[in-house]
């Protein structure tokens, strides 16, 4: 449902000068499929969530939704796309169900469906206690679940998730994640990163390791356990890693 070919991003700064963020990355997360992207800070993780959302557009390389490439249609993929950013900004004087609705609008959809759907979304995420509030006054967590509902509102095929889960109580987390699931089990195709392993174990059909802009593993726990001889994602993690930054004789 989702391909990436190729990707890469070099940024050019008159400070920093050249930085290859993302190296050629090639992948494909399914229908019905959990992708995770772990990495180091740094590693390119942002980077390459933001270009298969189209947010930046790739130094080179491509991305696909169901065969179309991003580029060449890109108000189409948007729409099937739900893209969760570290930094995704809600307007502080707009109560949460305020923030949604205006969403629903700019995703095309009708009022009456959006107050359906709200309520549903609400229910979903635990938000019912706090959606009539005004944004600026929300918790981290708080702010993060409107986050969430915002992004997964036109109920899109695609969920590309930067960190969902940083900074949240573990009942909001276990939320999240049990959403994640839900998803999958209804045929989406989802990718998210994370630096907690625990929640990569748990949910990931696959899982893509990126370092320095390289993403030089893409499997299951299963085989990149068995891979680098260690018996959980933690150790195969560190152990990957570390070889990578060995000199090399
Ligand atoms: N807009 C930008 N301009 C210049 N360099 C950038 C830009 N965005 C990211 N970078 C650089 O690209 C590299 C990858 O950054 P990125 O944010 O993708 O990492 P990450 O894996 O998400 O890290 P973290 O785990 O800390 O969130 C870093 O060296 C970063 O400094
Ligand atoms: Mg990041």
């Amino acid at each position: 449902m989702l391909r990436a070919e190729e990707l890469r991003k070099v940024f050019r700064t008159p400070r920093a000068g050249v930085v290859e963020a993302v190296r050629g990355a090639t992948f494909e997360v399914a229908a019905g499929e959990v992708f995770g992207l772990l990495g180091p800070n740094g590693a390119g993780k942002t980077t390459l969530l933001r270009m298969l959302a189209t947010i930046i557009v790739p130094t080179s390389g491509r991305c696909f939704v169901n065969g179309i490439a991003a580029d060449e249609a890109p108000d189409q993929i948007r729409a099937s796309i739900g893209f969760l950013s570290g930094n995704t900004r809600l307007y502080g004087r707009l109560t949460g169900r305020e923030v949604l609705h205006y969403f629903g609008r700019l995703y095309g959809m009708r009022d009456r469906d959006i107050r359906g759907r709200v309520d549903e979304v609400s229910a979903l995420l635990g938000m019912d206690e706090f959606i009539n509030r005004r944004c600026d006054t929300l918790s981290t967590g708080q702010t993060q679940k409107v986050s969430i509902a915002r992004v997964i509102l036109h109920d899109p095929q695609v969920l590309i998730l930067d960190e969902p889960t940083l900074g949240l109580d573990i009942m909001t987390s276990t939320a999240i994640l049990s959403f994640i699931s839900d998803a999958r089990a209804r045929g989406r195709a989802i990718i998210f990163s994370t630096h907690y392993m625990s929640e990569a174990e748990m949910l990931c059909d696959r899982v893509g390791l990126l370092h320095q802009g390289s993403l030089f593993a893409v499997d299951s726990k299963a085989a990149l356990c068995e891979q680098s001889g260690t018996a959980d994602l933690r150790a195969a993690f560190l152990k990957l890693v570390e070889e990578r930054e060995l000199p090399r004789p």
